[in-house]
């Protein structure tokens, strides 16, 4: 017995080991940590079970019979994060650079199974260069068997990625259908294919961070969610999102203790406007005073920063907030925003994540740009995405809510449960300026009658009593009280419940 204890503890170290220990040098010297070393910050201490430690690919094209190295570029399991069962894969580039092969393939998918039959959520870690070249069409089968499981478990188990290394081919396209991608900075990419062949097709010279980069992906293509400095504030700062996050789409949102009172007032609130009504103001700041203990994890906080989304707590419950944000092209609603926007509340809508809406918007951004990029299309995702959420709505005008953007930002017509405003608000189709100018444009020749008409429509129309003596506002609230008066509204829509006919799926503007 003594034999066998031994030479399964051989066959582990030899596991453990990867690539080699040359290899893993060059991963440290890198910069990045090793698939295990990464487990082991990711996952609550000693919860890590490990799945398939001895399998190795079958391939024997191009030499490969020789060189099998149990494991075969990925570690795969399950365990822990705050007590929360999670599973997990974490690609090796020790071994052939984290490459897929068919076993590879075989090791991802029984955890995508196994996470979608007990309805956790999946973590993967990225290091690697896509299909193993050396298997050909098996690999490019394996990736499809992933692909569809990523597709399949979509909206019922949360899955993150994380990019830690160079990624291409499958080894992007897989963490594009999960929910979200965070990178590392200065040590990881995603392309399609690399700079080599990008040189050989396009004759275009780049740097893997030129074309790749976290900064690419957080701030111009928007692939990417977040970016980190390294593994270890990465895989950190997974842990802290996994908190906000339910294990499924059934479960309801975790409950963690909050020591913050929900009916904490804020006086500075009271001043947070500016008298001047073109002034910005910085609508995170509000969202930090009213959340639980000031906690916002923040999603895509480097892209379309005119519009804010992330997680945050009342009550110790989670909720997603969706927020203009006035310092940003005053928070006008432009293609970029509308689409981080739609993105964002469809995944808290999928996962029963109530929302949280703060509004002061000056409308949709007009202009060429925005409309030969297709601003109609892509302002359409936002509308509908809120439009088809059955999830509690909560919404707090506290400035502008003009024109279209009005009724996207979770007005009362398109499901808002309750809907507030600050005392500031103006809801209106437009601003005063433009307002008379279009209305009464055979005064434009008289100042003083223009000055007249302005002040008219403002003394109308820019504030929150019309819609208020309609019902679209069920309250007009002090700012002071806005943390009060979002909790109450939380606590009182836990309950509720929101059918719609049945169809096999709808049809988004994609
Ligand atoms: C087999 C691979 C590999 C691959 C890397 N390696 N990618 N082996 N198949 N796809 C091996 C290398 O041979 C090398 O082995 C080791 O991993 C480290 O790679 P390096 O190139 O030395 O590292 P680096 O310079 O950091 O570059 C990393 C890289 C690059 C950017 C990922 O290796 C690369 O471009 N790889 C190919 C990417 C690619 O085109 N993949 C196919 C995508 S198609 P040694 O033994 O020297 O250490 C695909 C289809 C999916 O995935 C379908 C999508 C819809």
């Amino acid at each position: 017995m003594k034999n066998i204890l031994e030479r399964l503890e051989d066959r582990r170290a030899q596991a453990r080991q990867g690539g080699g220990v040359k290899r893993i040098e060059a991963q440290h010297a890198r910069g990045k940590l090793t698939a295990r070393e990464r487990l082991e910050l990711l996952l609550d201490t000693h919860s890590f079970e490990e799945f398939d430690m001895f399998v190795e690919h079958r391939s024997s094209d191009f030499g490969m019979d020789r060189t099998k190295i149990p494991g075969d570029g990925v570690v795969t399991g399950w365990g822990t994060i705050n007590g929360r069962k999670v599973f997990v894969f974490a690609k090796d580039f020790t071994v052939f650079g984290g490459s897929l092969s068919e076993a590879h393939a075989q090791k991802i998918i029984k955890i995508q199974d196994m996470a979608l039959k007990v309805r956790a959520p999946v973590i993967g870690l990225f290091d690697a260069g896509g299909a193993r070249i050396q298997e050909g069409v098996a690999a490019l089968g394996g990736y499809g068997e992933v692909f569809k499981r990523n597709v399949i478990a979509s909206g019922v188990i949360p899955q993150i990625s994380v990019i830690m290394g160079p990624c291409a081919g499958g080894d992007v396209y897989s963490p594009a259908m999960t929910d979200f991608i965070f990178m590392v900075r200065d040590r990881s990419y995603m392309f399609v294919t690399g700079p080599d062949v990008v040189k050989t097709v396009t004759n275009e010279t780049v740097t893997s961070e030129e074309l790749g980069g976290a900064k690419v992906h957080t701030t111009k293509s928007s692939v990417a969610d977040g970016a980190y400095d390294n593994d270890v504030e990465a895989l950190l700062q997974i842990r802290r999102l996994m908190d906000f996050l339910p294990s499924n789409n059934l479960d309801g949102v975790p409950e963690i203790p909050s020591f913050d009172d929900p009916n904490r007032g804020d006086e500075s609130l009271d001043t947070l406007i500016p008298d001047n009504p073109n002034q910005p103001y910085d609508m995170k700041e509000l969202i930090l005073k009213v959340v639980d203990e000031g906690d916002f994890f923040e999603i895509q906080e480097a892209f379309a920063k005119n519009i804010v989304t992330g997680f945050a707590r009342i009550e110790g419950r989670t909720v997603g907030i969706v927020a203009n944000q006035p310092m940003v092209l005053a928070g006008v609603l432009d293609a970029d925003a509308s689409r981080k926007g739609a993105r964002f509340v469809r995944f808290c809508d999928a996962f029963n994540i109530p929302i949280v809406t703060f509004e002061d918007v000056p409308g949709f951004l007009p202009g060429t740009a925005q409309e030969y990029g297709g601003l109609i299309k892509h302002g359409a995702k936002l509308l509908f995405a809120y439009s088809e959420a059955t999830v509690p709505l909560v919404t707090i005008i506290t400035r502008k809510a003009f024109g279209g953007a009005y009724d996207v930002m979770a007005s009362k017509h398109i499901g808002g449960d309750v809907n507030y405003a600050w005392p500031s608000a103006q809801i209106a189709v437009m601003g005063a300026k433009g307002a008379v100018e279009i209305i009464f444009r055979q005064d434009l020749g008289n100042p003083d009658k223009i000055a007249a008409r302005t002040k008219e429509y403002e003394d109308r129309f820019m504030s929150p009593f019309v819609a208020a003596e309609r019902g679209y506002i069920d309250e007009v609230i002090v700012p002071h009280s806005t943390r009060r008066r979002i909790a109450r509204a939380l606590a009182m829509l836990r309950s509720k419940q929101s059918e719609r006919p049945w169809k096999k799926h709808d049809n988004i503007p994609l």
